[in-house]
């Protein structure tokens, strides 16, 4: 039983990030984790080990069609599934080791075990009872499945369990095509499974920018998947080694079934706040079920503070991490910002997509007719010379100040050069100071200056 100024429930992103802001800030700190390893879901069973899987099975495909036209000439590689496994688990091991040696080095302790919060100012874990001047809640989320449908993690599976497949699946069937199922379904695309996507809306990825999604659901088809779009999944019937997806179509009665060797469950995830005690506290939840707070991550119980998954926004690592770090600035009596106007989004598939600030129906809505400058990759040097001249970058800016006001990449390392829009966000940058830049050739960001370019008088290479 100890006494600390702050303890952090959950050593996701969120949590781990503030714990060490918190210690650096001086504050006497603990995290509260009851997995085996730190990290939370994204490094031990989602986007480290997804990005593992995307690694290896992009290699394969370049090995199988790519290599022979680069003159690299002899037998593509063949899996070793287990060792694929393997290989995924020592990147997250070499990760969530990581967060512990961070642990030490800022001197947090980590209380192993599930929290509870029994009263203001107090964390239980197992039969021991902590003081904490603050507590600071980022449990995140779990997957959030549908009625009629029950994750086995053998047949039926979430993100967890689909990186632990025994075997690859002859036939996949995704249910939702937003991040998770198109990062995993390509990933099984890759190895050989013949993965049809059912999606309830029309367009991939809700809520990204339209031409992006069009150009993303051809891209992935020419890589193999199947899309039923407009399709409502009913209900999955799995036995032991199999599964029957019911779904239906939104025009027409009929339902129409579809046979699977493994069903992945994507359709989104919800917070989680499980055996926190969190009713009994009057902690206020909004309507969704996330801890509702106030701008400065407080909930409506003094000294208890909530961020990340568990919280309103998007459910991204990295905009846990930052209100991790500024919610460990709060309670340091500092001030604690982040601009939720200026959070990417990226999709770690091949090629990768990447999105800031608003989507063109977005601003069209807010009565905003922007001024839109694309540039194809196919005019880009170095993506050509790569076999990655598929997609854009599109950038969309105010018609009269020319501010940047969204930008939208689907190319190659979309995922790195988005933040060079971000920074130009957080500045007011327009796309003339965009386009004044100077950018190295031949490099796949030379694409983005001429998307600015082409906000003004032309970009050169189109
Ligand atoms: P998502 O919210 O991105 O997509 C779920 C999809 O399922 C939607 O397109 C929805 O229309 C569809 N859907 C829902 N019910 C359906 C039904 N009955 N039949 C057919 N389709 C249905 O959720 P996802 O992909 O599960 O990801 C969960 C969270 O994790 C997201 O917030 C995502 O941003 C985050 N994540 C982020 C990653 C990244 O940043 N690269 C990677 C993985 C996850």
């Amino acid at each position: 039983m100890a006494s600390y100024d702050v303890i952090i429930i959950g050593a996701g992103p969120g949590g781990y990030v503030s714990a060490i802001r918190c210690a650096q800030l001086g504050l006497k700190t603990a995290i509260v984790e009851g997995r085996e390893t730190l990290g939370g879901t994204c490094l031990n069973v989602g986007c480290i080990p997804s990005k593992a899987m995307l690694h290896a099975t992009h290699m394969l495909h370049e090995a199988e069609h790519n290599f022979a036209s680069m003159g690299l000439k002899g037998k593509s590689p063949s899996v070793d599934w287990k060792q694929m496994l393997a290989y995924k688990d020592e990147v997250v091991g070499q990760n969530t080791g990581g967060v512990e040696f961070l642990m030490k080095k800022n001197k947090i302790d980590w209380i192993k075990g599930w929290a509870s919060i029994p009263e203001v100012g107090k964390v239980k874990v197992g039969d021991d009872v902590h003081d904490a001047k603050n507590i600071i809640v980022a449990s995140g989320s779990e997957v959030a499945t549908l009625p009629g449908v029950e994750i086995d993690e053998k047949v039926v599976v979430s993100s967890t369990g689909a990186l632990e497949l025994n075997k690859i699946p002859k036939k996949l069937v995704v249910i939702g095509a937003g991040v998770i199922g198109l990062e995993l379904g390509s990933v099984y695309a890759r190895l050989g499974s013949e993965v049809t996507v059912v999606e309830y809306m029309s367009a991939v990825c809700p809520g990204f920018d339209a031409d992006v999604q069009r150009t993303f659901k051809r891209l992935l088809e020419k890589q193999g998947l199947t899309f039923i779009m407009d399709a409502a999944v009913q209900k999955v019937d799995a036995t032991k080694s199999k599964a029957k997806v019911t779904y239906k179509p939104k025009a027409g009665d009929a339902e129409e079934v579809l046979d699977a060797d493994v069903v992945l469950v994507a359709t989104g995830r919800k917070p989680y706040v499980d055996g926190l005690g969190l009713e009994a506290l009057g902690v206020k939840r909004t309507e969704r079920g996330q801890i509702a707070t106030d701008a400065q991550w407080a909930t409506n119980v003094k000294g208890i503070y909530a961020i990340g998954d568990v919280i309103e926004g998007p459910m991204l690592a990295h905009k846990a991490e930052d209100e991790g770090m500024a919610v460990a600035e709060v309670v340091a009596g500092k001030h604690g910002h982040v601009n939720y106007g200026v959070i990417p989004g990226v999709v770690y598939t091949t090629p990768e997509v990447a999105t800031v600030g608003a989507t063109e129906a977005q601003l069209k809505e807010q009565g905003i007719k922007p001024k839109v400058g694309k540039f194809m990759f196919m005019g880009n040097a170095r993506a050509k010379a790569v076999h990655q001249g598929d997609g854009f970058v599109k950038l969309m800016v105010h018609p009269e100040t020319d501010r940047l006001l969204g930008a939208a990449i689907i190319g190659p390392a979309a995922g790195d050069m988005i933040h060079e829009l971000c920074v130009a966000m957080e500045f007011g940058a327009s796309a003339e100071d965009i386009a004044l830049t100077c950018h190295a050739h031949p490099t796949y960001s030379e694409a983005v200056r001429e998307a600015a370019l082409a906000c003004g008088d032309g970009a050169i290479h189109s």
